[in-house]
């Protein structure tokens, strides 16, 4: 296996270095081919190759994909690269490294190597000998292998990221010897024990660059942390736990400087931090430092550029600074900072700034007008992030800002309108954020005359008027534009021709645009499309057929009407399909191609015909709602195939046949509706294997994620300009500025905040009532433990109530209402903690009323017409027997209603649940401000169906059901 892997890796050089001509030296020529000597090649040119342009001698030697399995590299095979200076050998599954038979051959060789990559390889401590005879070595990279260091004296870095690490002590005595060493990273180092001795570190004296973020340290910093490293430039220890006050002994030298997500708890006037007057960068983000707004112990750091100040706890000082402060940022992060409501003059020493590049004040509840004094006097602001504050007024910045690349002031509140005059004064801008205010009044069409314009959020406002056509026009450079949630009204129509190529998102929904939807075939590249809750009319245009990026569409609450074309099945990204409140009619196509769709909502059209194998391949389907159609034929068996499958509603169509017993194999099931449907036979006894879900969130969480489609612009790679350190990965910057916090734009019927982290719902229930299944019902039905919501009424079982429902220790309602069941109510029911509603009424039963626990509290509409039942709430004594007079028969639909708990309880745990499972996945919406919308939307529609019928909804009672019944 070895010999095939270094076979694998001669040939590919070899390989590649034939396309060449005679150009690189004989003998690295001969290391590269081994077996094809004598062929003109140059080995200069093959792209993992650097050579001295007039030596012609290979300097550098990255190969990549050597193997896929481990294996051996001989060093003598490195031997003729005299002149090599790089050796990049990362991620190639080396196992490891053969040295020649002499000892100091490979140093007498390769003597001008310093940079040696072998991270993200197998290898482990046997290497070591090997590499402690290159004595020119300055950079080495092990980070992500299986070892540790000794006997390196002479190495000036060391990235040990990644590695897992057995022995504390010794691994930091080792480490300790390298007295050379000027950089050293132990960033996401995993450490069995706790590094408790920094002391460790002390001989560390050349130390310059110091990173330990990730890596688990805890504790307080003693007073003598690090105080030998006098040469210390760059140090970061973000995101550990250490906890207590800051070294006082640190010194001046420190000009990077991460602390960030720690337990630090200090005060920014009495720590070292107001010493290091030669701090560039700063960030105690994520701390418990107390902060005055002055900013007065930071009055005299005039190095300092990059400034991150948020979560921790601002205090609001009025002194005002008797000189000006030399402090000049231009980059300054103060978002979440714990004491909110402040005003931004509150941050005196924003008065002094001019030169602020990235400005992030976000989720700090600021109140008062838009401080828009701070663009006029930050003319250079390319970034401003003022999310989530209380700002009252759009103000117009009086001057035209040239830099301005990206504003977010969304979640403010802000009222007036979007004028002309501001548009035109942020020409340049590429991300505009103003979603979730009140801003009202047209949409001023010169916002299509900002040529960079890429992403656009206007949802969310009273914006009224039309869609104006210069945002959406040909060259318009838009790549997203939401204007969710506004008054717009009119129809969207486009000169003929008109090609969008750029668009990729685009959101209409729940405004009042009419007409059709013909405007598509200007925008074949879209990805996201909704338009939810409109008054489109017309048929779904065939061209959708040939938008092949299409992941997410949301024609729901329209008037469309027509069939769905044959088409719809080309889309082989689809991922999510909403088509329901509409007119639709006739079958389904017949296949659905993409495999990738998840969730498909056809529910409330006029569909019919049967399912035949309409989707018997999406095997990643996790939500499939066909309720309120008019389709027919027998439930198909190949549900039984998609094996994701969470949701299923089949509410209110004209099924018929018998359960099939194939659906028994859905492992994944936490929601099953059959009811209002024809079907007949006996309830299933195969459920028992059938295991409702506990995983629901998981599910939720496997929508197949969307790539982000905006990151254009990236604060890091601007720190990183203006300030090139190494500390931190860019993509965990990135991925932090994407966490700001954020609203969840969530808005239910009901919004109950103070459930909010409760655990996630369980969302499982079966409802196979209003249909004719008859027998009795099957004790196995009780195998289903995690179930909330049981509902058989109206059908015509027959029978005994099985006393093994006492074992449904989670269920919270049992309806068994318009049945033909006889015998008494078990006794063992009243062990049923949660449950709050249960309804016998319209069967045979007979026998005394349990009357303990929760039974207790069920009136007589819990039992009416059961001739044989009597005890309390029933007005016959048990020792007689009178009936009680009860109105007729019901209408199926009417009756549920009526034996249901009232709305409100029920909206009330919708909404929770459904805000639980929310909370539990805003990080994927939140990088996708798309899938928020889409999701939300779905969420709301869920909701609105509820209006209509309680039933669905009863599904999503949740634990905390209990304290609401109970309040
Ligand atoms: C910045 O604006 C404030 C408020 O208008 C003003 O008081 C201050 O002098 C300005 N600072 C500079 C440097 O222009
Ligand atoms: C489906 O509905 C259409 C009208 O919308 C009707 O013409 C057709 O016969 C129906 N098909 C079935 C199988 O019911
Ligand atoms: C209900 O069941 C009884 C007895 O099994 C049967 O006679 C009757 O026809 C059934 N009713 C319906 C509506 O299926
Ligand atoms: C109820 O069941 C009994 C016998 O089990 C049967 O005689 C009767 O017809 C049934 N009633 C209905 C309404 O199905």
């Amino acid at each position: 296996m070895k010999k095939k892997a270094l076979w694998v890796f001669v040939v590919v050089w070899g390989i590649a270095c034939l396309w060449g001509s005679r150009g690189c030296l004989e003998q690295e020529r001969m290391a590269l081919l081994v077996g094809n000597k004598g062929s003109n090649f140059n080995c200069c040119n093959w792209e993992y190759v650097e050579c001295n342009p007039t030596t012609g001698r290979v300097t550098e030697l990255m190969p990549y994909y050597v193997g896929s399995k481990s294996w051996y590299l001989k060093a003598s095979l490195l031997l003729p690269f005299e002149e090599l200076k790089s050796l990049y050998l990362s991620g190639n599954c080396l196992g490891r490294w053969i040295p020649p038979k002499e000892p100091n051959l490979l140093s007498s060789k390769l003597s001008k190597l310093e940079v040696l990559d072998l991270s993200v390889n197998s290898l482990d401590n046997s290497i070591l000998p090997v590499l402690s005879t290159i004595l020119t070595l300055k950079h080495l990279f092990l980070n992500n292998n299986y070892f540790s260091i000794k006997n390196m004296s002479h190495l000036e870095n060391l990235y040990l990221g990644g590695v897992h690490l057995k022995d504390v002590a010794t691994v930091l005595r080792a480490i300790g010897a390298l007295s050379s060493l000027r950089i050293l990273s132990l960033q996401g180092i995993t450490i069995e024990g706790t590094i408790t001795a920094q002391g460790y570190l002390a001989p560390l004296t050349s130390l310059k660059l110091l990173s330990s973020s990730n890596s688990d340290l805890s504790g307080n910093l003693s007073d003598h942390s690090l105080c030998n490293l006098v040469k210390l430039e760059q140090l970061d220890l973000s995101r550990n736990r250490i906890t207590g006050r800051l070294p006082t002994c640190w010194r001046n030298t420190i000009r990077i400087l991460n602390l960030e997500d720690n337990e630090f708890m200090d005060s920014l006037t009495s720590s070292p931090i107001a010493s290091l007057a030669s701090l560039e960068f700063l960030s105690i983000t994520g701390n418990h430092f107390d902060i005055p707004s002055s900013l007065s112990p930071l009055a005299d750091h005039s190095r300092l550029k990059v400034l991150f100040l948020g979560d921790n706890n601002l205090i609001i000082d009025t002194k005002v600074a008797s000189s000006i402060p030399r402090l000049q940022l231009k980059v300054f992060r103060m978002s979440n900072s714990l004491s909110k409501g402040f005003k931004v003059t509150s941050l005196s020493f924003l008065n002094h700034q001019y030169d602020m590049r990235i400005m992030d004040l976000s989720s700090n509840d600021i109140r008062g007008p838009f401080p828009a004094w701070l663009l006029e006097n930050n003319t250079k602001l390319e970034m401003l992030f003022l999310a989530d504050n209380l700002f009252t007024t759009l103000e117009v910045p009086s001057r035209t800002l040239f830099n301005l690349r990206v504003m977010d002031i969304s979640n403010n509140g802000m009222r007036g309108e979007l004028t002309t005059k501001f548009c035109a004064n942020v020409p340049n801008l590429d991300h505009l954020n103003l979603s979730a205010n009140g801003l009202e009044g047209n949409i001023p069409s010169n916002l299509g005359s900002i040529k960079s314009l890429y992403f656009l959020d206007l949802s969310s406002n009273n914006f009224s008027g039309g869609l104006p056509v210069q945002l959406l026009h040909s060259n318009s450079s838009l790549h997203s534009l939401n204007v969710a949630y506004n008054n717009l009204q009119g129809q969207i129509v486009l000169p003929t021709d008109t090609m969008c190529p750029n668009l990729s998102d685009l959101l209409l929904d729940h405004n009042r645009f009419t007409g059709n939807l013909s405007f598509l075939s200007s925008y074949v590249n879209l990805r996201v499309f909704g338009i939810s809750n409109n008054f489109f009319i017309g048929k779904l245009p065939r061209l959708i057929a040939n938008m092949s990026n299409l992941v997410a569409l949301d024609l729901s609450e329209n008037q469309l009407d027509g069939v769905i074309p044959q088409e719809f099945c080309n889309l082989g990204l689809l991922n999510y399909l909403d088509l329901s409140y509409n007119n639709l009619s006739g079958p389904l196509p017949s296949f659905f191609i993409s495999k990738l769709v998840t969730h498909i909502h056809l529910n409330r059209n006029k569909l019919n015909g049967t399912l035949a194998h309409v989707l018997s391949n999406s095997s990643y389907l996790v939500t499939l709602d066909l309720s309120e159609n008019e389709f027919s034929g027998s439930i198909p068996h190949w549900l039984g195939n998609l094996s994701q499958l969470s949701i299923l509603s089949l509410r209110g169509n004209s099924f018929d046949g018998t359960f099939p017993k194939q659906l028994c194999s859905l492992k994944s099931l936490s929601m099953i509706d059959l009811s209002e449907n024809n079907l007949f036979g006996p309830l299933p006894r195969c459920l028992g294997p059938m295991n409702f879900s506990d995983e629901f969130a998981d599910k939720v969480n496997s929508i197949p994620h969307i790539e982000a489609g905006f990151i254009p612009w990236s604060p890091w790679s601007y720190v990183r300009a203006i300030k090139s350190h190494t500390i931190l990965d860019r993509n965990e910057v990135l991925e932090e500025i994407w966490q700001l916090p954020h609203t969840v734009g969530f808005t239910t019927k009901r919004r109950f905040d103070f459930y909010k982290g409760y655990a996630l719902l369980k969302m499982v229930g079966l409802d196979f009532s209003c249909n004719q299944f008859s027998g009795e019902i099957p004790p196995e039905i009780a195998i289903l433990q995690d179930m909330l919501v049981l509902n058989l009424s109206h059908n015509n079982l027959t029978g005994q109530i099985p006393t093994s429902l006492s074992s449904l220790t989670k269920i919270e309602s049992i309806d068994l209402s318009y049945n033909n069941l006889t015998g008494p109510i078990p006794e063992e029911l009243t062990q049923l903690n949660y449950l709050a509603v249960f309804n016998v009424s319209y069967n045979n039963l007979s026998g005394a009323i349990p009357s303990k626990y929760q039974f207790g509290a069920f009136d007589e509409s819990s039992y009416y017409e059961n001739h044989l039942l009597c005890g309390l709430p029933l007005s016959n004594d048990c020792s007689t027997t009178i009936n009680i007079n009860c109105s007729a028969t019901k209408s199926c639909a009417k009756a549920k209603e009526d034996a249901f708990i009232d709305g409100e309880t029920f909206y009330v745990s919708f909404g929770v649940s459904y805000t639980t499972v929310l909370l539990v996945i805003p990080v994927v919406l939140f990088i996708n401000p798309q899938w928020r919308q889409g999701w939300f939307h779905y969420v709301e529609l869920v909701i609105s169906t509820c209006q209509s019928s309680f039933v669905t909804c009863y599904y999503y009672v949740q634990d905390s059901f209990r304290k609401l019944s109970n309040c």
